[in-house]
């Protein structure tokens, strides 16, 4: 079985939606192994979006990421990385599929609600940064 680092951004954790968002995971037949509350710092934010610095949205996103609580999971599946990410839908909420988190509850292309690793290398660094081993419970 495949992991993947999932996040629930602040402009979801602030319209309480952790529950609706998570609910979707689990349907899809992922299982979220680990999950903890964070309000990241700003070097916490820097760090993680280290690969989008250059990029001009990179102050509006680091931002926002501090702005409210995050949710940080860890979820587990077969093909969880894809299967996850086509849950998400795409990253800007006008060109999301129906059904997907990004449809249903994004604001805008800076507010999209929900972050998911991108492939294996990104997901085991991702869940590295944000969780120890024994926080993981398989
Ligand atoms: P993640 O799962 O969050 O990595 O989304 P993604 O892989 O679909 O998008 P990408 O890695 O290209 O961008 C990372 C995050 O930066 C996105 O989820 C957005 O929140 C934000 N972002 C991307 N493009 C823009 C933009 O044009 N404006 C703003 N404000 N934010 C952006
Ligand atoms: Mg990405």
């Amino acid at each position: 079985l495949e992991r993947t680092f999932s996040m629930i951004k602040p402009d979801a954790t602030r319209r309480n939606l952790t529950g609706a968002i998570t609910k979707k995971f689990e349907e899809a037949g992922l299982t979220v192994i680990a999950s903890k509350r964070v309000w990241m710092s700003r070097r916490e934010a820097e760090g993680f979006y280290a690969v989008h610095k250059e990029r001009p949205f990179f102050g509006e996103l680091v931002e926002s990421m501090t702005s409210g609580p995050t949710v940080v999971q860890v979820l587990q599946g077969e093909n969880a990385i894809a299967k996850n990410r086509e849950i998400m839908g795409a990253t800007n909420p006008t060109q999301a599929a129906e059904g997907t988190i990004r449809k249903e509850f994004a604001l805008s292309i800076g507010e999209n609600s929900v972050h998911g690793s991108d492939a294996p290398e990104t997901a085991a660094e991702e869940v590295a940064y944000w969780f120890s081993e024994t926080e993981i419970v398989g």
